[in-house]
């Protein structure tokens, strides 16, 4: 898909960029370039751009909002690694970040990133109007949070080893992964300032319907993938008796839900006609992706 291609490019320069800054403490600053650069598929960035051009924004309002959600998204995954979580040694083919450096190192750049998220969406170079930028934070910190992101990583742990139920199960998904898929489309809408109430019910579903599918597609790859192309150890889900959709529906199960969420994302963008062709592709990777 040629957009996500340009799309990512954005993203890396972008956040290159925007990690160059002087600091007292360069072992922290080497971490935080670690664990934010190279190798990222900038699935959530990417969003925010396609939902920008969708809706006739410019992408320069979408810079800051992409960069600070990637860095949400990169601590997460650091975090995710850590011992005391998913205890994983290989990430975005390499060693993870507490292995690269050290536990404390890894837990104080995650903290980091996510702290230069907000600095990045508030920044008053940012040259949106306050109420867009404030909206924004709020979004962002809502989809990152105890009602989002944390709370579904915080379900996950407590759920090792235990069958949960279908529905519990899809809300941790919704929470763990789809908050943030989510809020990639709210903030595409923002940056762009302009959206129909019936266009972001419409992207909203679409963005539920594929928030969720990228986590029943991570949960099969970590069956059917292999550890040199996912970048990240096969079988660790496995290995710590996570609940996933696989080990509740069997591999069939969990391939033909994600068939379902991918005909609803598809659905959801009826009524936007070839314009939204791009974040059709982007569902159709989404699904068919091999890492
Ligand atoms: C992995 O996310 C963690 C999940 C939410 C499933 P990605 O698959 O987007 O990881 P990167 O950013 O491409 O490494
Ligand atoms: C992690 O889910 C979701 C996050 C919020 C980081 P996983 O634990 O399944 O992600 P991977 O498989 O380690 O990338
Ligand atoms: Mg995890
Ligand atoms: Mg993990
Ligand atoms: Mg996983």
């Amino acid at each position: 898909m040629q957009q996500l291609g340009q799309y990512r490019a954005r993203t890396e320069q972008q956040l290159a960029a925007r990690l160059e800054r002087d600091s007292i403490a360069p072992r922290l600053q080497q971490a935080m370039r670690y664990a934010l650069l190279d190798g990222g598929k900038r699935v959530r960035p990417c969003l925010v751009y396609l939902v920008n051009q969708l809706l006739g924004g410019k992408l320069t309002d979408a810079d800051p909002a992409a960069c600070a959600l990637e860095c949400i998204h990169s601590y997460s995954l650091v975090h995710d690694d850590l011992p005391a979580m998913d205890d994983d040694a290989l990430r975005r083919g390499q060693p993870t970040c507490h292995i690269q450096f050290d536990e404390a190192t890894a837990i104080l750049a995650g903290d980091a990133l996510l702290t230069l998220a907000f600095e990045l969406i508030s920044d008053a170079a940012y040259p949106l109007p306050a109420e867009q930028k404030l909206q924004m934070t709020r979004q962002l910190a809502i989809a990152a949070g105890d009602r989002g992101m944390i709370a579904g990583q915080m379900f996950d742990i407590q759920h090792e080893g235990q069958m949960l139920t279908l529905d519990q199960l899809q809300q941790m998904h919704h929470h763990k992964t789809g908050a943030l898929l989510s809020v990639a489309i709210e903030l595409g809408a923002l940056s762009s300032g302009q959206v129909e109430p019936n266009q972001l019910e419409a992207l909203r579903r679409y963005g539920r319907a594929i928030g969720l599918a990228f986590q029943v597609k991570d949960d099969i790859l970590d069956i059917e993938g292999d550890t040199e192309t996912l970048g990240k150890p096969q079988g660790s889900d496995q290995a710590a008796n996570k609940p996933t959709y696989p080990a509740l529906l069997g591999l069939d199960g969990a391939r033909q839900k994600l068939h379902q969420l991918h005909q609803t994302a598809l659905d959801a963008l009826r009524e936007f006609g070839p314009q939204a062709d791009a974040l059709r592709a982007l569902a159709d990777y989404i699904v068919e992706r091999n890492h």
